[in-house]
C-alpha cells in the first residue's frame, strides 16, 4: 500500500476535515453493517434499527445494543483512531490549522483514542435517552441493568442515544459537519461504503468546494470514482504506515 501521497496531503493541510465509517473500528474487532460478516447482513435494520422497532419491542431492540455495546467494551482504538487524534494535536499547533472529524460511528473509539474536534453524526451508544421526556445521561456501564433502562424522570422507557433509521440528524451537528466539509481543503474519507444519507453527501460537498478527496477503504465504494487518491487498504495498516509529522 503506497501513503506517500496520503503522508504529504496530510502534512500540507491547513483545513482538514475527516470523515469516518464503521471500517475504521473493523480492525478494532467491532463488525461493520455491509461488508463480509456485516451486522446488516445478520440482522433486520426494520428489527433493530427504526423508531418502530423500538415500539414493537424495545426488549429485543435493547438486548442488541447491550450486546454491541458489551463489543465495543472489550474492544480498544487502534492505530487509525490513534494516528487521527496524533494528526488533530499536531494541526492544532499550526496558527492557521484546523481539524474536525465526523463520524457516523456511535463507538465512541476515537473520542478514547483522544480526538477532541468531532462531531457525532449517528449518535453515541454510551448515551441513553428518554423515549418521551428530555432526560438523557451518559452511561456506560456493562452490562446495562436493568433492561431496557426507565427513564428516572417520567418512568418511560430510555433509548439508546443514537439515530436510527428514518429520523432525522441532530441538526446543530448536521449544519457544524457541512461547514466543516466546505471549508476543507483536504477531506479525508475512511472506512464507510458511503450508502447512508444525508452523511454521504459531505464527500461531495466538500469537493464541490475545492477539497482534495482522499479515501482509504479496502474496496472501492460508490465515491472511489470522485477520489482524486484511493488507497486501497484497510485504515490501521495504512496509518501504521505512516509518520506523523507535521510542522
Ligand atoms: N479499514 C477501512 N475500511 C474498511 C475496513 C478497514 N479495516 N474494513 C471494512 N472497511 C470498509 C468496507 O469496505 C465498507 O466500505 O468500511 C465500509 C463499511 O461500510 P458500512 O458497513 O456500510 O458502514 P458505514 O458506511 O459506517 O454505515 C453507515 O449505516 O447502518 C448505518 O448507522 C449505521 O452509521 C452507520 C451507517
Amino acid at each position: 500500500m503506497d501513503t506517500r501521497a496520503l503522508e504529504v496531503s496530510l502534512l500540507n493541510a491547513k483545513s482538514l476535515c475527516v470523515f469516518t465509517g464503521a471500517g475504521v473500528s473493523q480492525e478494532s474487532g467491532i463488525p461493520t453493517f455491509r461488508g463480509e460478516n456485516g451486522l446488516w447482513k445478520q440482522f433486520r435494520a426494520e428489527d433493530l434499527a427504526t423508531p418502530e422497532a423500538f415500539e414493537r419491542n424495545p426488549q429485543l431492540v435493547w438486548e442488541w445494543y447491550a450486546w454491541r455495546r458489551e463489543l465495543i467494551h472489550n474492544a480498544q482504538p487502534n492505530a487509525a483512531h490513534r494516528a487521527l487524534a496524533q494528526i488533530e494535536s499536531a494541526l492544532s499547533m499550526k496558527s492557521d490549522g484546523r481539524f474536525t472529524l465526523i463520524t457516523q460511528n456511535v463507538d465512541g473509539l476515537h473520542q478514547r483514542a483522544g480526538s477532541q474536534n468531532i462531531i457525532l453524526l449517528h449518535g453515541d451508544i454510551w448515551v441513553l435517552r428518554c423515549s418521551a421526556c428530555d432526560f438523557q445521561r451518559r452511561d456506560e456501564s456493562v452490562p446495562l441493568h436493568p433492561l431496557p433502562p426507565i427513564c428516572p424522570a417520567c418512568r418511560s422507557l430510555l433509548r439508546p442515544g443514537v439515530v436510527w433509521f428514518g429520523e432525522p440528524l441532530p441538526s446543530a451537528d448536521w449544519t457544524d459537519a457541512t461547514h466543516a466539509a466546505e471549508a476543507a481543503d483536504v477531506f479525508l474519507v475512511i472506512g464507510t461504503s458511503a450508502l447512508v444519507y444525508p452523511a454521504a453527501h459531505l464527500p461531495q460537498l466538500a469537493k464541490q468546494h475545492g477539497a482534495q478527496l482522499i479515501e482509504i477503504n479496502p474496496e472501492r465504494t460508490a465515491l472511489s470514482s470522485l477520489a482524486d487518491l484511493f488507497i486501497q487498504g484497510k485504515a490501521a495498516e495504512a496509518f501504521a504506515s505512516i509518520q506523523i509529522h507535521i510542522e
